[in-house]
């Protein structure tokens, strides 16, 4: 990035996108006879909601999948910061800072939400060290301070005490405290499939609100879902799948939901026009 001096305010042209943090080029991913993802080209920077969208089987869950290594892609190659990484597996993914938030949220409804935000990374005493980790008395105290702290962050206004246990919680606190889990490991990119599908009006704003906060926090997020007011009111681009494959990606700003159903349900073939904020049509 440059250095010099940039004119600010309304007047100024339109800064320079923000470089792309995860790029993905040639995704192939088959299930048996199922060719699932087509040459797929993908890109996300920080600081920026990638909307990803398409009809029902066009991919997108496999293509979020393949980027948390939970599917191991058959071909194509991944690049972070422009460098070439590999992501065979979870743990990949997470010491690359990528992290899923799955459509079921794989939290605990019998746990209290610091110790949801503490699954499997949970801190134990200092001092206990002898014992087998298993056996290591929890730190609670630090676990309720990471636990406000990764809250707090995220501005999760709704949420009275970190010690409400999670089955109590509406469905947008449950979204937050699986968003706040995925920030709270020292992420840089986070997904979510379809996070508002099961919400309320009131809901799907908190959680809204928290992806404008991941992309605040300088997060390169990427956002799956149907909902074309929800994609138009926190998205900056949108990239659109279909069959398996890349339609095209478009800047929010310069298209329109009728052009993105159309890209969704008939491809760029008619509706569609490259013209209208697409680019990079496969
Ligand atoms: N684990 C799987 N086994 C077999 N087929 C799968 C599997 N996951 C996804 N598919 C198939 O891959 C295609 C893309 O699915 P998916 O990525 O879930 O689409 P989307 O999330 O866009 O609705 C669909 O045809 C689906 O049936
Ligand atoms: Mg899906």
């Amino acid at each position: 990035m440059s250095l010099e001096n940039k004119p600010v305010g309304r007047d100024a042209p339109p800064a320079h996108p923000p470089p792309t943090h995860l790029r993905v080029e040639g995704i192939q991913k088959r299930f048996g006879g199922v060719h699932a993802l087509r040459s797929v080209d993908f890109e996300v920077a920080r600081g920026e909601v990638m909307a990803l969208v398409g009809d029902n089987g066009a991919g997108k869950s496999t293509l979020m999948k393949v980027l948390a290594g939970a599917y191991t892609a058959d071909e194509g190659q991944f690049f972070l910061d422009g460098q070439p990484v590999t992501i065979g597996s979870p743990n990949d993914a997470t010491d690359l800072g990528i992290q899923i938030v799955y459509q079921d949220l794989a939290l605990c409804e019998n746990l209290d939400v610091a110790a949801n935000l503490s699954l499997g990374a949970e801190l134990v005493k200092p001092g206990w060290g002898f014992l087998p980790h298993i056996l290591q008395p929890l730190d609670e105290l630090q676990m309720e301070l990471k636990a406000r702290k990764a809250i707090d962050r995220l501005e999760v206004r709704t949420l009275q005490s970190v010690r409400n246990k999670v089955g109590g919680l509406s469905g947008g606190q449950r979204q937050a405290i699986a968003i706040a889990r995925a920030v709270g490991a020292e992420s840089t990119v986070v997904m979510l499939d379809e996070p508002t599908a099961a919400l309320g009006v009131a809901q799907t704003k908190q959680v809204l609100e928290v992806v404008k906060r991941l992309r605040e926090t300088g997060h390169a997020v990427v956002y799956i879902s149907h909902n074309m007011r929800d994609i138009f009111e926190v998205s900056d681009r949108i990239c659109v799948l279909r069959h398996g494959g890349n339609v095209a990606t478009y800047t929010t700003s310069e298209t329109d939901p009728d052009k993105i159903v159309a890209a969704m349900t008939r491809g760029l073939d008619d509706g569609a026009s490259r013209d209208d904020g697409a680019n990079n049509a496969a």
